[in-house]
């Protein structure tokens, strides 16, 4: 995202947090980073990450990404919440999404259909298997990446039926607008519809 950003000439922020300097991958790269600001846990406590310090008043044209545990991720969007800024600028990504696919279907072990929109072909999503799977399995050319539900490539909207979200990168207003992450999300209703 730092290349692309830097490509286009965009205004960023990264705040980089980290026990201490040893345990931190990059540095050397982002030491001289005029967009980098550092907080180590073993440093001057002046400069230990203060989110509401750090993240400001909520600015309408900002998005915040943030990443890594899942409870360091809930710390900052927590505050961010309480200070007002907007859920749909807030996006998240776990270093892991443990459990996503461990969850039973809701209508059972059956799995569920889905059905493509622009074809009106049909597949079987059986238990065990993702919806981003059985695309691959039968040639569609479905983008995808991470597979954990926490990078939004693999998202597709869902024009019919009721998803059981278990993805861990969709907002909610993404969610009520319909979109879906096919490698971690599965089905609440016998059939889906994909945009696809
Ligand atoms: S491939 Fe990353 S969220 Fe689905």
């Amino acid at each position: 995202m730092m290349h692309q950003l830097d490509a286009e000439r965009g205004d960023y922020t990264l705040h980089y947090c980290a026990r201490s300097r040893t345990h931190a991958a990059f540095v050397p790269e982002l030491t001289d980073n005029p967009h980098t600001t550092f907080h180590f846990g073993d440093e001057d406590p002046a400069q230990i990450l203060d989110v509401a310090r750090d993240l400001g008043e909520p600015q309408p044209d900002t998005a915040v990404y943030v990443c890594g545990p899942a409870g360091f991720i809930d710390h900052v969007l927590g505050i961010a919440e309480a200070m007002g800024w907007p859920p749909q600028v807030l996006h998240k990504a776990r270093f892991s999404n443990d459990g996503a696919a461990a969850q039973p279907d809701a209508g059972g072990s059956g799995g569920f259909t889905i059905r493509l929109a622009s074809t009106g072909a049909e597949y079987a999503v059986p238990a065990g298997s993702s919806v981003l799977d059985i695309l691959l399995e039968n040639g569609i050319d479905a983008p995808h990446s991470c597979q954990l539900g926490i990078c939004g490539e693999c998202v597709v909207r869902v024009l019919a039926g009721d998803p059981d979200h278990r993805d861990d990168v969709l907002t909610a207003d993404e969610r009520a607008e319909g979109m879906f992450a096919t490698c971690s999300s599965r089905a609440l209703s016998p059939t889906l519809e994909l945009e696809l």
